[in-house]
């Protein structure tokens, strides 16, 4: 945890005008200042910086909040070495330990001593008698030796005492060797983690060796082995080799399953490609990804299992406003097989004539009901109503039903009639509590930072109403705190207003006092973007609006009312244990430790 002081310190010397100024081309205008957004491609400036409240919002894309959330997003970083980059531009200093609760090894450490391992398993690969098999093996996959030094892979030999000691005499410490994931312990036997393996490093795009990933030679299990999440690596924030496609993915960026295709494409001159690092896409990838290219084409492995990641990249992507196109990949599983079989001309065409969503969609359906009698057909028409009943946009859906149509041989009026049916059933399940798995499905096509305003829009909009006036008025705040305005938890309808009032009101009590750059620690970007336009909302109204808080407050309590009456029994749960809670409480500890 880093110090409250430090924190109020860094924003105060940061001048957020300042700051956004070295990303962004600010114009003034008035008491603000405007630009481009950078966090969505636009052609006129809505993107706001509001030095009177040290904040920033997006009219446009509804990105917002501090200094600290801005270089988060910008620098793809966590709150932490946000406020470090901050702290370090500042010249602030932030103690060694801050941010690494368990008083394990640091962040700083852990990133040495993986330099220093990169560099002891690639100088073995180059050099080393005992890498022989490895020097075979990657020869037989045609990786050249230029390739190898590109990628700075390695090898770790056969032996559990083998990196151990090299890092040893380095002056790493058997903690930090087990924090890192290099090495396991076994009642106090310290033994390499990677043997008998290929290695992969996984460079972040500020050049740290994060993770490694490490192949068997042969078919034994498991294939790979990977570094978990540490204190400065997370799999959900990283992709394999985008430190190098970053700079060719302006126009499309290429996302692939495995190190062993990234690795064949950017030999063969596809150098925009990336994969995730033996897990699933998450939202999180999605939006780093949106920030570094305009376009993603999937090219996942060509099983079952390639086909269903290629679906869940589809709706992540399409949440995050990337457009997507499918590689359609015959006569070999992986991308690195087909290159190697095919060449990389035939890889390129494959680029050229990929398949928008829906037509992988509309596809995999057609193959799915083979078009030899009636039966199928009517279940294929009916697979794919369903499908762009799900499409939010009416252009989208009336020219996916037109291709349907044709593809089927079928009118496409009734079709469409049954599309519109599937979309009234969406929305009535939307609205219906019991279609949560609707409600999910929904959300990216409607809310998704806060999926349960759709379900009670008077509660949600009063809640905003709320918690803006809460955020800009400490006077508000204090009489939520007396209880002269009557607002608890329960009151809260959606999940996300019930966190940020726990939050700014715990904070508010807190003897520090509430400040918004805190809550950047316990939401994600979307999410405080989301609060700071309840915020900027606010502003516009000229009084400090206790008639609008009342009154709000009022619909809340009618409304927590018609719930309860509704599910006699089921209370809703409380959040006292929030985050801020524990931030305290980990706080107390530290305190008491000193
Ligand atoms: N993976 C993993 N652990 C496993 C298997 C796979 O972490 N036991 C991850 C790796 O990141 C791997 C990716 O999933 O690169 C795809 O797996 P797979 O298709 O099996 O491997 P390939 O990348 O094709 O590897 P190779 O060509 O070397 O067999
Ligand atoms: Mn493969």
């Amino acid at each position: 945890m880093i110090p409250r002081s430090v924190i109020d310190e860094v924003v105060r010397r940061s001048d957020i005008v300042q700051v956004i100024g070295m990303y962004v081309q600010l114009k003034r205008a008035g008491s603000n200042w405007n630009g481009l957004c950078p966090f969505h491609s636009e052609k006129s400036p809505s993107f706001t910086v509001f030095p009177g409240t040290d904040s920033f919002y997006c009219f446009g894309c509804g990105a917002g909040g501090d200094v600290i959330t801005f270089i988060k997003k910008s620098e793809n970083l966590d709150y932490v070495d946000a406020v470090r980059l901050l702290a370090d531009r500042a010249g602030i200093e932030v103690p060694d330990d801050a941010g690494n609760e368990n008083r394990g090894p640091s962040r700083e450490r852990i990133k040495l001593m993986n330099v220093a391992a990169a560099k002891i398993f690639h100088s073995c690969l180059l050099n080393d008698a005992a890498a022989e098999p490895a020097r075979q093996y990657l020869k037989k996959r045609e990786i050249a030796d230029a390739t190898v030094r590109h990628f700075y892979l390695g090898y770790a030999p056969a032996d559990f005492s083998w990196l151990y000691p090299r890092l040893h005499a380095q002056g790493f410490t058997d903690e930090e060797m087990t924090a890192g994931f290099l090495c396991g312990n076994s009642n106090g036997r310290v033994y390499d983690y990677f043997r008998g393996r290929v290695i992969y490093p996984i460079v972040d795009t500020s050049k740290n060796v994060v993770a490694f990933g490490g192949r068997v030679l042969d078919d034994s299990k498991p294939k790979y082995l990977n570094t978990s999440d540490t204190p400065a690596f997370k799999k959900s924030r990283n992709l394999f080799a985008l430190n190098y496609a970053r700079d060719y993915c302006q126009d499309y960026l290429i996302l692939c399953e495995g190190y062993m295709d990234v690795i064949s494409m950017h030999q063969a001159g596809f150098q925009n490609a990336v994969a995730t690092l033996g897990t699933a896409i998450t939202e999180e990838h999605a939006r780093i990804i949106a920030k570094y290219t305009k376009k993603v084409i999937l090219s996942y492995d060509s099983d079952g299992a390639g086909q269903n990641a290629t679906d869940k990249a589809m709706k992540l992507l399409d949440g995050v406003g990337v457009p997507v196109r499918i590689l359609k990949m015959e006569g070999a599983k992986d991308p690195d097989e087909y290159i190697k079989k095919f060449g990389k001309e035939k890889f390129r065409a494959l680029i050229e004539g990929s398949r928008t969503g829906f037509e992988f969609r509309l596809e995999s359906v057609l193959s799915k009901f083979p078009q030899n009698d009636d039966q199928n057909r009517l279940r294929a028409a009916s697979e794919l109503a369903d499908i762009i009943s799900g499409y939010g946009s009416a252009v989208e859906r009336d020219l996916y039903s037109s291709k349907a149509a044709s593809a089927l041989g079928i009118a496409v009026e009734p079709l469409r009639e049954d599309i519109e049916k599937y979309r009234r059933r969406r929305i009535r399940q939307m609205n219906n509590e019991a279609g949560k798995e609707a409600v999910e499905v929904l959300r990216n096509f409607n809310d998704r930072i806060n999926p349960d305003a759709a379900r009670n829009v008077r509660a949600a909009s009063a809640e905003e109403a709320v918690l803006g006036l809460l955020l800009l008025y400490p006077e508000h705040r204090d009489s939520v705190l007396r209880g002269d305005v009557k607002l608890e938890s329960e009151d809260f309808f959606t999940l996300l207003g019930r966190k940020a009032f726990d939050s700014i009101m715990s904070l508010h009590a807190d003897t520090e006092g509430f400040s918004f750059s805190l809550l950047g620690e316990f939401f994600t970007d979307d999410e405080m973007g989301r609060l700071k336009s309840y915020e900027v909302n606010r502003t516009k109204l000229s009084s400090n609006g206790r008639e609008a808080l009342l009154s709000a407050a009022r619909i809340l309590h009618e409304e927590r009312v018609k719930k309860e009456q509704s599910e006699p029994g089921k209370n809703a749960p409380s959040l006292s244990d929030s985050l801020l809670e524990k931030r305290r409480k980990l706080q107390q500890k530290k305190d008491g430790g000193h």
